[in-house]
């Protein structure tokens, strides 16, 4: 094949390795803008992993590379004044010119026309005597943008600035340096990668660039202002710019995100940063570039796949790849563009934080590189929730946690979860033995399912109910079973299901209208859960009044019957939900428009509610943080909003769900997929936040908690399939402190030493 590959970066050159080692009788031109020596940028991080791909697709090449690499495992973070040091993570660095050099040498070895200095035209045309071409001219690629529609391209501009420097301080670790100046935070990113050199980002938000003057300054004069912020770090070493032929301002970058949906068009192939990025915080770029590089030449190759299915194949596995780290670089990009969140925590914190944030590196994994670190961080938890320093390290999941007056043993909550087995409200013995069980499991706070407050607030006739003396008497039964058998405390979750009442039991069609015995709905506004449910009467003052009194009401059986805390369920698209949301709030009164409007009457119940309940004793709030419908639903910013307006009226909790508030949005689902709003809820309002959402493994747990993305971690389904979780993860963990009935004892023990042998023969 005759192929033109437009670019001379790492993924360019690596094709044209890869091409001719498969076949010496490709003929490949090679066009390059720059002298074989230019180069932006200083040295580049990749993992082990990626030099193994290298040594087995080129070992000549993968041997050079793999000999002159940098190797180091230590993270240094510098944060108010100390440093955290954490060690074991195994990163190597080589120079971005070093690496280039040693590509082009051996492209030339092999045959590859290295043409230098010579612009590629963005024009196809150009290349009509070749059978393919390669786009590999990187993130601006001129090429693809002259044919952006074929490419499906999506570039996000993220909102910070960076500047990617050398110097000649020789870092002995990654080293994270925060500065705070008196306009703002500026970070250093800077690791070493080679003898003498080390790579030195400096990066901030935009604004603070600006009001620190930049936007006005010329290199040197901003390379002055850089090396007077970092000078501790540099012991007088200067910083360097490669980026000399840029003059002022724009030698200042804002990363571009670029996703395309296509990667090939007639003969024109996508690769490397042309095709797809991934944010330089997490060191990626190049491996994707080099591994793009590897499958586009192994697909190409085989005579048995007809070029279209090679670029299929090639688009579709290489995809995968690109869009896991595109999600873990979109969680590191999004880290340090909301540092401000976690300035407030202590170093040690504010360390495991920056470890973790791309969610890729969990507790367990930071456990594996530095378990004495780890330890010390377990320490330091249990030491703040307990107000006194401890010697023993603890899994986060099993610190303690104060709400208000009361103590909860642990950090894992059940969720609330509708059970649909209740006879005109009242629970029976099925909730006696689910709750109870659950109890006995060793979480630390139970929640009981929306218990409703009057018959027509039911979402369906086998949801409980808090509006009848009967009622006061079957939980009442349950809750003194709890508190008798289990160091669990018991939440009840009071709820009006609005527009979404009057349907089937959930296994029997869920949101689906009952087929007889039908009760008239009330709402914020006229609109219909779906095209199938009932039009709901828009609630006038006097529905008001009787709903909020009958929260009231049921807040005081709640007391009669021992519950320790009560929560209102203002989420899900229920009643309450319906007032908050614009999608279902379409009110022109006072309890209609803007935000503070449509959180009038779900503040009103709660301060209510609150004024009934014994002072002592919390309570908390559900809300849906986010509609999934963009803007035109609640945003995950307005539910900082709501979570500090519920909090003045005395909420001592916010349980951070989201969704389930518009039939027709797509939420996106995922891992500890609704885990961002708590931390943004929590960070940004400084309140205490319940996670939950797809969070299944203890180290889900013991991450979120330790990262301070949340206080408390609430599991609903995990909980139905396996009521004990808590003290499988405490056997899992070999953590003795858990308190579980005494007869079950010996099972625990049991699972503990059985996981514990299992461990040692993996390890
Ligand atoms: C600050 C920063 C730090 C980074 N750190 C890391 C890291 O630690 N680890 C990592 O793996 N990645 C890192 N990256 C990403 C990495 O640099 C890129 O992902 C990688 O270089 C992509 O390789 P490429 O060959 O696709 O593109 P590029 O390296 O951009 O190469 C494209 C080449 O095409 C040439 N070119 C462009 N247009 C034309 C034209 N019209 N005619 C001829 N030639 C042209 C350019 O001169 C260039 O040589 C970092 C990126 C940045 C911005
Ligand atoms: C069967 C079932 C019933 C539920 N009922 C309620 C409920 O009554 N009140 C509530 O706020 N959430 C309810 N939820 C939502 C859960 O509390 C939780 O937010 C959701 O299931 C996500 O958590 P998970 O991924 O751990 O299951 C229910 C979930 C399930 C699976």
């Amino acid at each position: 094949m005759r192929i033109a590959c437009l670019g001379g970066g790492p993924a360019g050159l690596y094709f044209a390795i890869s091409m001719k080692l498969r076949d010496p009788a490709h003929a490949i031109d090679l066009f390059e803008r720059n002298r074989a020596d230019d180069t932006f940028g200083w040295g580049v991080v990749f993992s082990d992993q990626t030099v193994e791909n290298l040594m087995a697709n080129d070992p000549v090449s993968g041997a050079t590379i793999a000999r002159e690499f940098a190797h180091w495992d230590d993270i240094d973070v510098h944060i108010h004044g100390q440093t955290i040091r954490s060690s074991g993570h195994g990163f190597i660095g080589i120079g971005r010119k070093r690496l280039l050099n040693i590509l082009q040498e051996r492209a030339r070895a092999l045959g590859v026309n290295l043409h230098f200095e010579h612009e590629a035209s963005a024009d196809l045309a150009t290349y009509s005597g070749y059978d393919l071409v390669i786009a590999a001219d990187g993130a601006n690629s001129r090429i693809r943008n002259a044919c952006a529609p074929h490419f499906g391209v999506d570039i996000q501009r993220r909102a910070n600035k960076f500047f990617w420097f050398g110097t000649h301080k020789v870092f002995d670790a990654f080293t994270f340096a925060f500065e705070q100046t008196g306009a703002g935070w500026v970070w250093a990113h800077a690791y070493r990668f080679d003898d003498d050199l080390s790579t030195f980002i400096v990066e901030m938000a935009e604004d603070t660039w600006a009001n620190l003057g930049f936007d006005r300054m010329d290199q040197p004069q901003a390379i002055a202002v850089c090396e007077g912020i970092f000078a501790k770090y540099l012991d007088g070493n200067p910083l360097m710019s490669n980026a000399a032929h840029l003059k002022g301002p724009e030698a200042w970058l804002n990363f571009n995100r670029i996703l395309c949906e296509h990667w090939s068009y007639q003969n024109l192939i996508l690769l490397g940063d042309a095709a797809h990025t991934a944010h330089f915080s997490i060191g990626s770029g190049t491996k994707l570039a080099l591994e793009d590089a590897i499958k586009l030449a192994e697909v190409l190759n085989p005579p048995s796949l007809s070029r279209e299915a090679a670029l299929l194949e090639y688009r579709e596995e290489r995809q995968i790849e690109v869009l896991k780290l595109q999600n873990s670089a979109r969680n590191s990009t999004e880290w340090f563009e909301t540092l401000d969140r976690y300035l407030h925590f202590e170093p040690i914190q504010f360390a495991y934080s920056l470890l973790t944030r791309s969610q890729r590196v969990s507790h367990e994994n930071l456990r594996l590189r530095d378990k004495p670190w780890l330890e010390s961080v377990e320490r330091w938890f249990q030491s703040r929730a307990l107000g006194t320093p401890v010697n023993d390290a603890a899994p986060p999941m099993f610190a303690p946690f104060m709400l208000r007056g009361l103590k909860l043993p642990n950090r894992v909550v059940v969720s609330p979860m509708a059970m649909y087995s209740a006879q005109d409200g009242t629970p029976n013995d099925f909730h006696l033995v689910h709750y109870g069980t659950r109890a006995q499991g060793g979480a630390g706070l139970v929640y009981t399912e929306m218990t409703c407050v009057s018959p027509t607030a039911r979402i369906t006739p086998g949801c409980t109910g808090m509006y009848a003396p009967e009622h006061v008497a079957a939980w009442k039964r349950i809750v003194d079973f709890v508190h008798a058998n289990s160091a669990a405390k018991f939440c009840l979750q009071l709820g009006h299901s609005g527009s979404k009442g009057s349907t089937r039991i959930g296994w029997e069609g869920y949101d689906v209208p009952l087929d007889v015995g039908n009760w008239p709905l009330i709402a914020a506004s006229d609109v219909k859960w779906s095209a199938d449910n009932q039009q709901p009467r828009p609630m006038t003052r006097a529905d008001m009044d009787e709903v909020r009194d009958q929260f009231v009401a049921a807040v005081r059986m709640g007391e009669q019957a021992g519950f320790d805390m009560v929560e209102l369920h203002a989420a899900h698209g229920y009643l309450l939900s319906g007032f908050i949301t614009p999608l279902h709030n379409t009110r022109t009164d006072e309890y209609g428009g803007p935000l503070a409007n449509r959180l009038r009457y779900p503040l009103e119940i709660f301060a209510a509610m609150r004024a009934a309940w014994p002072a002592g004793k919390p309570m908390s709030v559900r809300i849906s943080a986010n509609d999934w419908m963009g803007e035109l639903g609640v945003t995950p910013e307005e539910a900082v909003a709501i979570a500090r307006a519920f909090t003045a009226a005395g909420a001592d909790l916010i349980d951070v769900s989201a969704g389930q508030t518009w039939a027709e949005s797509e939420p996106v689902y995922g891992r500890m997929f609704q885990t961002p709003f708590a931390d943004r809820i929590r960070n940004e309002a400084r309140v205490s936040t319940m996670a939950v959402g797809n969070i299944y493994e203890p180290d889900h747990v013991n991450s979120i908690l330790a990262a301070g993305r949340a206080d408390l971690v609430a599991l609903a389904r995990p909980h139905l399939i396996d009521p004990m979780w808590t003290l499988r993860a405490a056997a899992a963990q070999d953590y003795r402190g858990v308190t579980l009935p005494p007869p079950y004892l010996a099972g625990m023990s049991q699972l503990a030493r059985n996981l514990a042998r299992e461990a040692e023969m993996k390890a």
